[in-house]
């Protein structure tokens, strides 16, 4: 249980706020590769309370740009993409990548007004099959070289899921939770088999009580913290170990794949998914370009109502998820919780977020933040944790 001052705090992503500030020191991803097109070459985009509009000018530049118009307010999604950048729809204001204003076609010849006119703008980069932005003070850092969206002996996969309709903090909670595995999911991944025999199908157990699921299965968790993150450690009674890292501020690794929880607004959150498949033999593919990408569908319907309106499908794994982090409420009140011993990683996490929004009212960075370009590819333990869910597929991929 924490204080109402304590939970805005620690949840609300605006700029200004606290933890708005903390999450700006990161990138995050804001659209897939293919959401840009020469017939389509802008896309709204709302990032950490921000309503901007994402382009690709004529000269294969991107920019990231307020959405309302220094002039007088008019979207400039409906802007017109040029060589120089994108030129406001209703008057014709022109802004460059960086936000100068480069022209005010209707000014009268010679004038300089437009030298006096900056339209908010941020750095974009095109990574791994996605647009990426930072909206953080200068200068940029690196997007970290994390195992997943950095190794080059194997092929990647990019998923979009459906809109997340609550605050991002709750998913992040959800990664130090490891305990709900086997109670929300003992339909689903939770129910395999133990121990699997390679090439045969995986067998379905059958729970000893719906209020247990497959709790018995356990023998302890543990919550490590590591340079990057925090480590889940989850000790199985036969023996298997599973670790699965929370990767700070706002993604989480399962398996063969990282879940990037980006927050849109303090109620809204979209969630991207990178999976890594290495190659069995360490070989390194032809480069093919942007990683395929999918929209996964909606997981409730109707798709854009809240609780108790919209009714989740619960069968499958994520589906169950989105079902538990938005019936908590947009943002869940954390004041009148009642956490107990298998929480130790939520107070773990709440407790590492405050320590780093201290870091950085230092002016020190926050943990995971990377300043050389060329640093090493950060090891979150895949090869491990793929050795043992090739032999206990129980884990989830
Ligand atoms: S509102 Fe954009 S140029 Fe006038
Ligand atoms: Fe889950």
């Amino acid at each position: 249980m924490i204080t109402a001052e304590e939970n805005e705090f620690l949840t609300r992503v605006g700029p200004g706020t606290p933890g708005g500030e903390l999450l700006r020191r990161y990138w995050h991803p804001v659209a897939l590769a293919q959401d840009l097109s020469d017939e389509q070459p802008t896309k709204f985009v709302r990032l950490l309370g921000e309503d901007l509009v994402l382009f690709k000018d004529k000269s294969g530049r991107y920019g990231l740009i307020q959405d309302h118009c220094a002039h007088r307010g008019a979207s400039l999604l409906y802007g017109r993409v040029e060589e120089r950048g994108i030129a406001c729809a209703y008057h014709g204001w022109l802004y460059d990548t960086s936000g100068s204003c480069l022209e005010c076609p209707a000014e009268p010849a010679g004038s300089m007004f437009h030298l006096t006119v900056k339209a908010r703008a941020y750095p974009v980069q095109h990574h791994v099959g996605m647009y990426w932005a930072y909206l953080g003070p200068q200068p940029t850092p690196e997007i970290p070289h994390y195992d997943l969206w950095s190794r080059r002996d194997g092929t990647r996969r990019i998923y979009k899921q459906p809109p997340l309709d609550c605050n991002f903090l709750q998913p992040m909670e959800n990664s130090v939770d490891p305990a709900h595995l086997q109670i929300l999911h003992q339909d689903s991944v939770g129910n395999h088999q133990r121990q699997h025999v390679p090439g045969r199908p995986i067998e379905r157990r059958v729970a000893p009580s719906t209020t247990r699921g497959f709790t018995d299965d356990v023998e302890s968790f543990d919550f490590i913290e590591v340079p990057y993150g925090i480590m889940n450690r989850r000790v199985f009674k036969d023996g298997r170990v599973d670790e699965h890292p929370l990767i700070f501020p706002n993604v989480l690794r399962v398996g063969s794949a990282t879940q990037i929880r980006v927050p849109v607004d303090d109620t809204h959150t979209q969630v991207f998914i990178v999976h890594f498949d290495a190659t069995p033999d360490g070989s390194i593919p032809p480069d093919s370009g942007d990683p395929p990408c999918t929209y996964i569908e909606p997981y409730k319907t109707p798709v854009d109502a809240l609780h108790p309106v919209a009714r989740f499908q619960m069968e499958e794994t994520q589906a169950q998820d989105h079902m538990a982090w938005e019936t908590q409420g947009p943002i869940v009140d954390r004041t009148i919780e009642r956490l107990a011993t298998t929480d130790r990683g939520v107070v773990m996490l709440r407790a590492m977020y405050l320590r780093e929004i201290e870091r950085m009212q230092r002016g020190e960075d926050p943990k995971g933040v990377q300043r050389d370009p060329n640093h090493e590819i950060i090891d979150t333990n895949y090869d491990e944790t793929m050795r043992h869910m090739d032999a206990h597929p129980a884990l989830g991929r």
